[in-house]
């Protein structure tokens, strides 16, 4: 397979990689489908600790994306790495202790953005998803509310990347 350019590439990163970020991780692919940019695009997830290398996600996670038609079943967990810098020039943060961690690994030259996800959607009412590994079933549900409307957001922007409307 042709590898997708990093400036195409984009990954998100929670603290384990169970819950939120491959939560994002399929909701992103599902909504890129439908504007049908998938295929143009490089997408993964990543967690910044390595306790759950090679497990699928939480199953409160996999039910909650499945309810709303997402499947995560296939995903396994991984941990982020320095070489994620090289691979994708859009690396998306769940909260901000996943953004310190990731800024103290980035290299001093990368040419891309690392930020935090949900500021890709202007109007959200938060700035960070919460992690719902501790709480309850809701939890699951307000991670994919927000997710849905920054992965709205990113698909927009990445868009006009992509394919530029016709005369711009
Ligand atoms: P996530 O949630 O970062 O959204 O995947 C968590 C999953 C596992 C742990 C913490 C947060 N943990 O401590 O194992």
């Amino acid at each position: 397979m042709i590898p997708v350019p990093p400036e195409r590439s984009v990954l998100f990163v929670c603290l384990g990689n169970i819950c939120r970020s491959p939560t994002a991780e399929a909701v992103f692919r599902a909504t890129a489908q439908r504007a049908g940019i998938l295929t143009a695009l490089g997408v993964d997830s990543a967690g910044i600790g390595d306790w759950h290398v090679g497990q699928p996600p939480d199953r409160r996670a996999i039910a909650a994306g499945h309810r709303r038609g997402y499947d995560l079943t296939r995903l396994r967990g991984r941990q982020v790495t320095a070489d994620d810098f090289d691979r994708f020039h859009w690396i998306f943060a769940m909260d901000q202790a996943n953004l310190r961690a990731l800024e103290a690994l980035r290299p001093a030259t990368y040419p891309g953005h690392l930020g935090l996800f949900l500021t890709m959607a202007p109007g959200a009412a938060l700035r960070e998803v919460p992690d719902p590994y501790y709480g309850g079933a809701d939890g699951f549900d307000h991670v994919l509310d927000l997710i849905e409307e920054a992965s709205e957001a990113l698909v927009a922007k990445l868009r006009t990347r992509i394919s530029p409307p016709a005369g711009g």
